[in-house]
């Protein structure tokens, strides 16, 4: 099975190429796609001297800050046009430790898509503020309830999907721009009736670097699952009432 591991970046000069040295040495089969948003402070031409050096890394560039889950469609879609079997999602500030995505590649045997998870027995964070945990929980609660999901991490973003999973998804029809990517992918893999596994995960807060998170990502993620939740209840009574007056 052939991994491709994806990694965006805005703004993570300062990280990148120690996570990408621990990604090749502990999965060195993997290739990397590093989706750049054109960072100001050079982490595109960092990336692409580090692509130069190494032909298992690759770059992609976007022209402008333009969302998480842009990014991720831009690469999911580079590797459909090539011939990976895996798709890894990986944070570039070294929070995702690549030492233990071999733990979830092993996973997804069974599985269409393994979430590397912080909320499941043996999972944990790391020097986080309370404030994050409580967002990162009270998202993934209000989302399992919403949404119906059994999954414990919704939001999370280190994560391996089966190629096959990506191409039953219409990747053009996804609207999420920030960190609710995530939710909307998880819900969408869910709805097809595959198998998610959850593996537990230490999430360790950056050391260098600043969060791209910001309360547009928040309210963006809280109106969508909102609006999904809604929606998936209006057509589950609708398809009721078709039955009932049969
Ligand atoms: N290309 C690109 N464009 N990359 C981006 C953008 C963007 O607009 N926004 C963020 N990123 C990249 C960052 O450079 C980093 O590599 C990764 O996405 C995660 O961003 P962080 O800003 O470090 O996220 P976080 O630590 O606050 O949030 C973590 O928790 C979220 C909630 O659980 C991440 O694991 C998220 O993936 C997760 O959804
Ligand atoms: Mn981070």
């Amino acid at each position: 099975m052939k991994p491709l591991t994806i990694i965006p970046t805005y703004n993570e000069i300062d990280s990148l190429p120690t996570v990408v040295d621990r990604l090749r040495t502990a999965v060195p089969e993997t290739d990397v796609l590093i989706v750049d948003d054109n960072s100001p402070d050079g982490t595109g031409a960092m990336a692409d001297q580090m692509s130069a050096a190494d032909e298992k890394i690759h770059v992609l560039h976007r022209t402008r800050k333009n969302g998480l889950g842009g990014a991720y469609i831009a690469g999911f879609t580079w590797g459909l046009e090539r011939d990976y079997d895996l798709f890894v999602e990986l944070d570039a500030d070294g929070s995702h430790q690549p030492e233990q995505l071999p733990d979830l590649l092993a996973a997804i045997d069974g599985a269409d898509l393994v979430i590397g998870s912080r909320w499941v027995s043996g999972g944990s964070v790391v020097n986080w503020p309370l404030h994050r945990e409580l967002i990162s929980r009270a998202g993934s609660g209000y989302s399992r309830i919403l949404l119906g999901l059994r999954v414990r991490d919704i939001t999370a973003g280190f994560r391996v999907f089966r190629r096959s999973t990506l191409e039953d998804i219409d990747l053009d029809a996804i609207e999420s721009v920030g960190y609710g990517f995530q939710v909307d992918m998880t819900f969408r893999v869910a709805t097809l009736g595959k198998t998610i596994k959850e593996v537990p995960i230490t999430f360790v807060e950056r050391t260098v670097g600043e969060s791209k998170m910001s309360g547009s990502i928040v309210r963006e993620a809280v109106i969508n699952v909102t609006r999904w939740g809604l929606s998936a209840r209006a057509k589950a009574l609708a398809a009721r009432a078709r039955a009932f007056s049969r």
